[in-house]
């Protein structure tokens, strides 16, 4: 069975570790389908304060996480000490959306790096040597790479081959085939004078996925037609 690894330059580690311990990421790390390693970048400072930011050049509000702190950082992560060509994602919002797509790719990438920046910026000389690619999550800020980190850990663990079992059938989910997924439901057949959709009680499988596969569309077109619009640039 394939595994991937997943390392992680980040100030503030800790921040990882109740998300690992539940649901799928748990059951992921436990069964070895994915390992995490958390690097702290403050252990690679050069002084004894672990300073692993400072002002900028040319003045301005915030600081910027020094670049020579970082190098030192990347080069304590193996595989890249081993010259193996890994990709090296800084996560920051000047990066490019992350997708579905992506996430599949990152999850047969075998291992990647990842990192987390903090303050103001990163010193432009690290991204310039050590980047492969800049991701974000979306167009708003956030402050620092950690949740964004935590969300592509998550979208690409369910997509590593055996994290997930049958009925949670990933390949299903929303966006796998560039569509929403479909309405669900559960017991009681009525809730608050609203019934269950006829044919999911129907039985018959057929019509149940055809109905699902239609469902899925509508949801689409309703919420989000511009998915429509990519789907038909990407055919
Ligand atoms: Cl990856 N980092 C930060 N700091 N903010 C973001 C982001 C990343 N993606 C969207 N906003």
């Amino acid at each position: 069975m394939n595994s991937l690894t997943i390392d992680v330059l980040t100030i503030f580690p800790e921040m990882f570790e109740s998300f690992l311990k539940f649901g799928i990421l748990k059951r992921a790390v436990e069964n070895g389908l994915i390992h995490i390693r958390l690097i702290n970048i403050r252990d690679s400072a050069s002084d004894r304060h672990g300073t692993v930011d400072d002002t900028p050049y040319g003045g301005g509000a915030g600081m910027v996480m020094k670049a020579d702190v970082l190098a030192a950082s990347l080069k304590t992560v193996e595989c890249f000490r081993h010259g193996t060509q890994v990709p090296v994602i800084c996560l920051t919002p000047q990066g490019r959306r992350f997708d579905q797509r992506k996430a599949n790719q990152l999850s047969m990438a075998g291992e990647f790096i990842l990192i987390c920046g903090r303050y103001r910026a990163i010193d432009e000389r690290f991204v310039e040597k050590y980047v492969t690619e800049e991701l974000s999550i979306g167009d708003y800020v956030l402050s620092g790479g950690e949740v964004a980190a935590m969300t592509v850990i998550d979208a690409v663990t369910r997509l590593v081959p055996g994290v997930m079992q049958d009925f949670e059938s990933g390949m299903e989910d929303s966006f796998q085939d560039g569509l929403l997924d479909c309405s669900w439901y559960t017991r009681p057949e009525v809730f608050e004078n609203l019934k269950v959709p006829e044919v999911l009680l129907s039985g018959n499988h057929a019509l149940i996925k055809k109905w699902r596969q239609e469902e899925s569309l509508k949801n689409t077109k309703i919420k989000r037609p511009d998915l429509l619009e990519n789907i038909k640039e990407n055919h």
